[in-house]
């Protein structure tokens, strides 16, 4: 395994920022992630997926592990489901697409969301009415520092919105090296009701779509609202949409009886913070090479030459603005180095 020095991250993580990583190694086995752990677990260690959940706003000087683990294989069927396994380095949409050929059902709506498969788990990956602890049975992961083989179960992963353990207590102790879902092969559960997949449907005449309808219906959704990476530097939903309580809300929706809102419970709220972003005057507005989408305004992009720290900037002051103007704290979803 050749180690790479001031290896340029610029084609490694999807906001396109120029950020160099001290040292660089492509891990392709797991023998190799074993070998590298074992003589350098001291050390500082950056672990790279695909890049898509991150902004990078300095040089990393650590060694930067690329896992690129492949492979996708059945562990278990029976008549109506299948267990598969996917090894992290697979990309997301491509083992979506896969499952589509063989009519496996379950993660159709999970199509086109960037990144690869390993850091599905990190983050409960979620749109239109689907997310990954719905399907999810198990991973693998291996310890950084001990190097031991853990398989954490849906219950041990306490997955929420945007939530797992790996965000939490387990934060940067293991590499996440495999991942089982569970998929029905027959009677397709079909996920509808997110509002505006039951209206694209509808336009489209799809009153009983397949699992592959809904899959290109998602496609055209997302492709209307969401940059692709590989056109314009974006890293999907910069911020997580945030939570509130019944005071809040209700000071809210006095103030805009139109904001569109969601039920968590009886005293909790979601407000969609790409609304709060727009209605506080940032909607498709750009600073410099650092922007606000044009179609979405949860999501920031990179027109260009823009530094991870002008980007980080602008979403500072997207958090202050929407702060001052409704009372509610917006986190960041991408994680920020
Ligand atoms: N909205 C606005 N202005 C905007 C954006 C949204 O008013 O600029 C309003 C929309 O009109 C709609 C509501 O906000 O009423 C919700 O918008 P949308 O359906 O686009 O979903 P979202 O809540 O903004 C979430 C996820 C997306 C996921 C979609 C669909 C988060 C942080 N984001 O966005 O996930 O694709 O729902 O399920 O939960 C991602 O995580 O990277 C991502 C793209």
């Amino acid at each position: 395994m050749p180690i790479e020095a001031d290896k340029s991250l610029k084609h490694l993580n999807t906001f396109g920022i120029d950020c160099k990583a001290r040292r660089f190694v492509t891990i392709k086995t797991k023998e190799d992630l074993k070998a590298v752990l074992a003589t350098e677990k001291d050390k500082p260690l950056f672990i790279l997926g695909g890049g898509s959940n991150m902004l990078l706003t300095k040089d990393i000087d650590a060694l930067v592990l690329h896992i690129d683990l492949k492979g996708i294989s059945v562990v278990s069927e029976n008549e109506s489901e299948v267990i598969i396994e996917a090894q992290a380095g697979e990309n997301w949409h491509q083992l979506v697409q896969y499952c589509l050929k063989q009519d496996w059902g379950g993660i159709e709506n999970l199509s086109l969301i960037p990144g690869n498969v390993g850091a599905a788990p990190i983050q409960n990956i979620g749109a239109y009415g689907v997310e990954l602890q719905d399907v999810f049975v198990s991973c693998e992961a291996l310890h950084i520092v001990t190097q031991e083989e853990k398989r954490f179960f849906r219950p041990d992963c306490q997955f929420g919105y945007r939530e797992s353990i790996f965000k939490k207590e387990a934060k940067g102790a293991y590499i996440i090296t495999s991942v089982q879902l569970r998929l029905s092969k027959k009677e397709h559960l079909l996920h509808m009701h997110y509002g505006a997949l039951q209206k694209e449907l509808k336009e489209r005449g799809l009153e009983n779509p397949t699992i592959q309808d809904i899959a290109e219906t998602v496609i055209q959704i997302r492709k209307s609202k969401l940059p692709d990476p590989n056109q314009l530097g974006n890293s999907g939903s910069f911020f997580k949409n945030p939570v509130i309580d019944l005071d809040t809300f209700q000071s809210v929706i006095k103030a805009h009886p139109e904001a569109p809102f969601y039920e968590v419970s009886a005293t909790e709220y979601k407000i969609p913070a790409g609304w709060l972003i727009e209605k506080a005057g940032y909607k498709g507005r750009r600073f410099g090479d650092a922007g606000v989408h044009d179609k979405q305004a949860l999501v920031l992009v990179n027109h260009g030459n823009a530094t991870g720290k002008e980007l980080w900037e602008l979403a500072l002051r997207i958090q202050q603005t929407v702060k001052d103007q409704f009372g509610i704290f917006i986190s960041p979803e991408v994680n920020v180095y």
